[in-house]
């Protein structure tokens, strides 16, 4: 069974695959009608155990573009909330006919757990602060975009710094994985208290404490969500000296101003907490791709369908 729970599960080809893929749902999303047959008959079952406004929306509307039917499942308003077991509600999904299942949890492994018992292509939107693999996708899908790239190999050797709560973020392990993998140049900049350990042994990347030459001269600085429902007790001393080190603030686009680095590509997956990793004046000035990366979400995500339709109809089809 083919799932996408972790960028662990595919390869360079399988990145190439729905990069490829993507490019061709774009297509089919600016036309008048966006819709094709593709997943017709098919059910995907959405299950957010968490909020969400871009990864559900964007992955129910690629279901829809797609011709999917799809139902939306939390614990709140489903038997859940009564004290059926887990296992129970994936077997009851099951024999309802889910064909794909989208899930997002705070438990990490959450995903895979279901994927293990449901037997159906599953797909991880995210779980806790372990991985958010289409997250990482969209977010190369934008940077390749935003330099008119069409083949993935044209992407190595760009540098991407990933600046914020490291520790914390699905969105940075995923990215870390994939960008990686890639060929990109990946730093990261974070206080020691929102640093994992050893991240610089497992990932290879370059770590920083500070902005300083190097980030503002790359390709593209990603802002980090503060994931404030995730931390314990002591982790920044305030919300305004998080800003003044590791937020892209005004201090910081006067420093790329001078330094004549304007053709850096911000980028941030949302929710912003604006004033705080991200000021107004950047997230919504020309060099932001924010909202790019929302609407090339769509685009992913129905390349994730198909590819892992097409891959686990040959696989019973030997
Ligand atoms: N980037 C992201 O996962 O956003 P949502 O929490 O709105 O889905």
């Amino acid at each position: 069974m083919h799932h996408l729970l972790s960028i662990d599960d595919i390869s360079f080809s399988d990145v190439e695959n729905i990069i490829d893929l993507s490019f061709s749902m774009l297509e089919i999303l600016q036309r008048d009608i966006k819709k094709v047959p593709t997943l017709r008959g098919r059910t995907v079952f959405l299950m957010f155990f968490e909020p969400s406004t871009r990864t559900r929306v964007s992955f129910e509307l690629a279901a829809k573009t797609l011709s999917a039917d799809t139902i939306n499942l939390s614990d709140k308003g489903s038997s859940i909330e009564k004290g059926e077991s887990l296992v129970d509600t994936i077997k009851t999904i099951k024999s309802l006919g889910a064909d794909f299942i989208v899930v997002r949890h705070k438990g990490e492994g959450f995903p895979h757990l279901i994927a293990d018992i449901a037997k159906i292509p599953t797909i991880n939107g995210g779980d806790g602060k372990n991985e958010h693999p289409t997250q990482a996708l969209l977010d190369l899908l934008t940077m390749m975009l935003k330099k008119g790239l069409r083949k993935l190999s044209e992407i190595k050797g760009a540098t991407i710094s990933i600046v914020g709560d490291i520790m914390h973020s699905r969105v940075a392990r995923s990215g870390i994985k994939l960008f990686s993998k890639v060929g990109l140049n990946v730093i990261v900049i974070s206080s020691h208290t929102t640093l994992p350990k050893d991240i610089e042994k497992f990932y290879g990347v370059k770590i920083k404490n500070f902005f300083d030459d190097e980030v503002f001269s790359s390709d593209f600085i990603m802002a980090l969500r503060l994931q404030k429902e995730r931390h314990g007790n002591f982790i920044i001393p305030s919300d305004e000296e998080y800003n003044e080190f590791w937020g892209l603030n005004q201090r910081f686009l006067d420093e790329i101003k001078k330094r004549k680095k304007d053709s850096v590509i911000i980028m941030h997956p949302g929710p912003m907490n604006l004033g705080i990793e991200i000021e107004p004046a950047v997230a919504y000035s020309d060099s932001s791709a924010i909202f790019e990366q929302v609407r090339n979400g769509v685009a992913v995500r129905m390349a994730v369908f198909y590819y892992l339709f097409t891959k686990n109809a040959k696989r019973e089809s030997l």
